[in-house]
């Protein structure tokens, strides 16, 4: 198997700072270069294929059968993994409806490790929707240790600084380069400035407008189709600028 460049992208941050709307839309842009992606939605307290997937048939696999698999396979991921009707470059994997962190048996950070590494190999890029919570959810530690690029996602809200200020200790290790993360600041709208924000984040690289749409998609379900309207057009290209920086323009 070839070895390849930059191919993995953990999108991290604060509770409810868009960490999924966004890594749907970096998946998306990087569909749209006709390249394979797979989306990975950490998240096992709240699954999030059932808030971001239609499907007709109730879905039966998920990311706790890999990870809990005596090995992880190719056919393991695959089978476990949902595929996009519109949009054949596009496949996602994720916790379903009614699972808990119970539903398998534990697992160490090897394991999320391999996955990761396999997935490198079977796709060409990966987008992993980190949870918020890296205490209780090893697949998200994994991800921001072996990520080529982590985008940083904060909100303009007293939580969102608070919860840096206690989970940045926990990531101070060099292994995690959190220095090297790329901030940005998500649904900023148009009476927040967002300075005092950025000041207190020490600084962004990039401010996601609020946009309406947006947050009508994700609350019907229809977070993969295509944002069409004006304001979106400015959202549109922070996500492309920030899949150029992260995996250069092809
Ligand atoms: N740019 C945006 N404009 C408008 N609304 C947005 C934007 N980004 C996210 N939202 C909305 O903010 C809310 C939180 O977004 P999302 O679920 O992606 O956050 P999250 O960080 O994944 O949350 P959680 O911590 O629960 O996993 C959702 O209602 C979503 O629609
Ligand atoms: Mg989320």
């Amino acid at each position: 198997m070839q070895s390849k460049g930059k191919q993995i992208l953990a999108v991290w941050g604060s509770p409810n700072s868009g960490k999924t709307v966004t890594a749907v839309k970096l998946a998306m842009a990087l569909a749209d270069r006709k390249k394979n992606v797979m989306l990975v939605l950490c998240d096992d307290i709240c699954p999030v294929l059932p808030t971001i997937y239609k499907s007709k048939a109730p879905i039966e696999v998920s990311l706790g059968e890999v990870l809990s698999a005596p090995n992880i396979t190719q056919e393991v991921i695959l089978r476990n993994s949902l595929a996009f009707e519109k949009n054949s470059y596009l496949s996602v994997m994720g916790y379903k409806a009614g699972e808990n962190p119970f539903s398998y048996a534990e697992y160490k950070k090897e394991r999320a490790i391999d996955l990761l590494v396999l997935l490198r190999h079977i796709v060409d890029y990966v987008v992993i929707d980190c949870s918020s919570i890296l205490t209780e959810n090893i697949i998200s530690t994994a991800a921001l240790e072996v990520a080529d690029t982590v985008i940083r996602m904060g909100s303009c809200d007293l939580k969102s600084i608070s919860y840096f200020m206690s989970i940045l200790p926990l990531i101070s290790d060099s292994k995690f380069d959190a220095d090297k993360h790329i901030k940005v600041l998500s649904h900023v709208r148009q009476f927040q400035s967002g300075d005092e924000y950025k000041n207190a984040f020490s600084g962004v690289s990039y401010t996601m407008p609020y946009v309406q749409s947006l947050e009508e998609q994700s609350e019907t379900l229809t977070l993969f189709e295509e944002l069409t309207n004006k304001t979106a057009k400015g959202y549109g290209l922070i996500i492309k600028a920030i899949t150029k920086e992260a995996f250069g323009d092809e």
